[in-house]
């Protein structure tokens, strides 16, 4: 199953790549994650992002088509995957296609998970991160059972860098003008299914599992 997440930032696509990784057992390729990565361990690729990343602008596209390009090519993809966050723009979803018609592979679906901008900012300004595992944590709608710890391996919790409001405001604007656009290209092949993402996290989830059960 080749799968798209869609959606403005912090409509819960990261949450529900993890869900669908532990149901469906297909690796989450999140070029967000790539990226912070790369910035955390200093490289030349994470200097240059990170300034992007900051301002809440989009990395070159000709960057994160490389890093997709070079991720899909890995041996655990072969079975499925999850992109989460990428393609953003019209050309990075032109460059996916060319890959994997390369590859002789399709997209299955594109979930667009739903969400207005008041209730993003609550969720990003809330929103904390393990350090060691990546969990996810939001101090109103899903904390941590120990105070700046993760429930799961005890790791320390953490804010990122571009979640403060303003740069928040700033990828949203940058997601309504460059991506949601994407939302038209996939609905023309067939492959785009809306989802509410107001729902609670499992709520949320169900109704995008019965998706991948109908597809699969
Ligand atoms: P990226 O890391 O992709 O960030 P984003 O798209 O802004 O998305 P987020 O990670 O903020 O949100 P999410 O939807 O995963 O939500 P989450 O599950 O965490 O990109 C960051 C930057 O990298 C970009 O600005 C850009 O500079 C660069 N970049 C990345 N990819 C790129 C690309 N392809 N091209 C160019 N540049 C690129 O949930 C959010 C919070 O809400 C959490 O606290 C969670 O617990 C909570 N929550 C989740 N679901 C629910 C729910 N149903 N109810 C209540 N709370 C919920
Ligand atoms: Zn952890």
């Amino acid at each position: 199953m080749n799968l798209i997440l869609l959606g403005p930032p912090g409509a819960g696509k990261g949450t529900q790549a993890k869900m669908i990784v532990e149901k469906y057992g297909i690796p989450q390729i999140s070029t967000g994650d790539i990226l912070r990565e790369a910035v955390a361990k200093g490289t030349e690729l994470g200097r240059k992002a990170k300034e992007y990343m900051d301002r809440g602008e989009l990395v070159p596209d000709e960057v994160v088509i490389g890093i997709v390009r070079e991720r899909l090519s890995q041996p655990d993809c072969e079975k499925g995957f999850i992109l989460d966050g990428f393609p953003r723009t019209v050309r990075q979803a032109e460059a996916l296609d060319e890959m994997l018609d390369e590859m002789g592979r399709k997209i299955d679906a594109v979930i667009s998970i739903e969400v207005p901008e008041e209730e993003i900012v609550k969720r990003i300004v809330y929103r904390r991160i393990c350090k060691q595992c990546g969990a996810v944590y939001n101090l109103i709608y899903n904390p941590p059972k120990v105070d700046g710890k993760c429930d799961k391996c005890g790791g320390e919790l953490y804010q990122r860098d571009d979640d403060k409001e303003e740069v928040v405001r700033e990828r949203y604007r940058v997601y309504k003008e460059q991506t949601e656009p994407l939302k038209e290209y996939y609905r023309r092949t067939g492959v785009l299914y809306e989802v509410d993402g107001t729902k609670s996290i499992e709520e949320v989830f169900n109704e995008i599992d019965s998706i991948l059960q109908k597809i699969s």
